[in-house]
């Protein structure tokens, strides 16, 4: 994957001279494409997701907002999916062994990032070639999918957050991973870009509620979860999105523990004191650790004004509270 700016296509380039530009959260400037806003390695894969990607009725596609929990839910997504080989040898044990990949691999390296992999037609292979079902992920808004994504049978699970927490890990994550010389990211600037909608893949509240109205007009179609529900109701939450997925839990899985043994290993506790979690490195050297904070519901309140709560709040009630959604 490219990811520099300076290394993108001729094509992408020419697409990108005409659009609105904004300074960057973490590294790279952000482009207004399809009214969102992305860096501009991750617009040329959005464009080759859009030419070429076929969408299987049997495929899974993650979608989150940044920072709502996305490694969570990945390591939630692949521990539920591939739980039947090793169930179906020894039925009379719960299936997470000690050698599940999930303790010696990042989930984000388990769930192939579409737009990234869609810059180029290497990886491209290595998606149109992945065994079914194919579990996916993307960052991109609704309305900016494949067509083939929207025409067929393949779900789509879609994590959010509360705008005010979410606001809050994507500071802390790019203060984490900013380069050195762009110097730290103040609150201030950051809650000022985040509100005028210039974060990575927002506006967050537009972002939202795409997914929100597209799950209310097909919910077989979108599983529409937030973060602190998922919190709240872990195993009852579960047991409803492998249902969803066509994976649903039979009995003897629920009896023999299964749920809790997925939510066990995927929790912010076991996950984030992994040695791969802890001290590995992405390709093109992210620090897996950089994905783990605090993993709590309502930290926010440790770093926000009552006055930007309240501005917070407005912008909430105005944009989502008509359509029904609330955080
Ligand atoms: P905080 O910064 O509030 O702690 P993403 O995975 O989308 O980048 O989101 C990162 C956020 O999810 C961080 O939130 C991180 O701590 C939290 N997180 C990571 N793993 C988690 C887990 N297994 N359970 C709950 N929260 C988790």
């Amino acid at each position: 994957m490219i990811e520099k700016e300076e290394n993108i296509s001729q094509e992408c380039r020419d697409i990108i001279s005409g659009l609105p530009r904004e300074e960057g959260w973490f590294q790279n400037s952000l482009y207004q494409f399809q009214g969102f806003w992305h860096q501009a390695w991750l617009i040329q894969g959005a464009l080759g997701f859009q030419k070429h990607f076929k969408a299987c009725d049997d495929d899974i596609l993650l979608v989150t907002t940044p920072k709502s929990g996305t490694t969570w839910l990945k390591a939630i997504l692949y521990a539920t999916l591939n739980r039947y080989p090793t169930f179906h040898l020894f039925p009379t044990i719960t299936p997470i062994s000690h050698n599940h990949p999930l303790l010696t691999t990042s989930p984000h390296l388990l769930l192939p990032f579409v737009e990234g992999m869609y810059q180029d037609n290497i990886f491209r292979d290595q998606i149109d070639g992945m065994a079914s079902p194919r579990l996916l992920f993307t960052h991109m808004p609704y309305s900016s999918l494949p067509k083939s994504v929207k025409h067929s049978s393949c779900k789509i699970v879609f994590l959010c957050r509360n705008p005010k927490d979410n606001f809050v890990s994507l500071w802390h994550f790019a203060n984490k991973i900013r380069p050195k010389t762009w110097g730290t990211l103040s609150l201030e600037e950051a809650l000022d870009k985040f509100c005028r909608g210039v974060s990575p893949h927002g506006p967050f509240w537009n972002h939202v509620l795409e997914y929100w109205l597209e799950s209310l007009k097909r919910p077989d179609k979108i599983k529409f979860l937030k973060y602190e529900d998922m919190k709240d109701q872990p195993a009852t939450n579960l047991k409803i999105l492998a249902h969803f997925i066509g994976h649903s839990f039979s009995q003897e899985e629920e009896v023999g523990g299964v749920i809790d043994d997925i939510l066990s290993i995927c929790c912010f506790e076991n996950l984030s004191n992994l040695k791969v979690n802890k001290e590995g490195k992405l390709p093109f050297g992210m620090e897996t650790s950089a994905f783990f904070r605090k993993g709590q519901v309502g930290d926010s309140v440790n770093y926000l004004s009552s006055e930007i709560i309240e501005k917070f709040d407005s912008i909430t009630q105005e944009k989502l509270g008509p359509h029904g959604l609330k955080f």
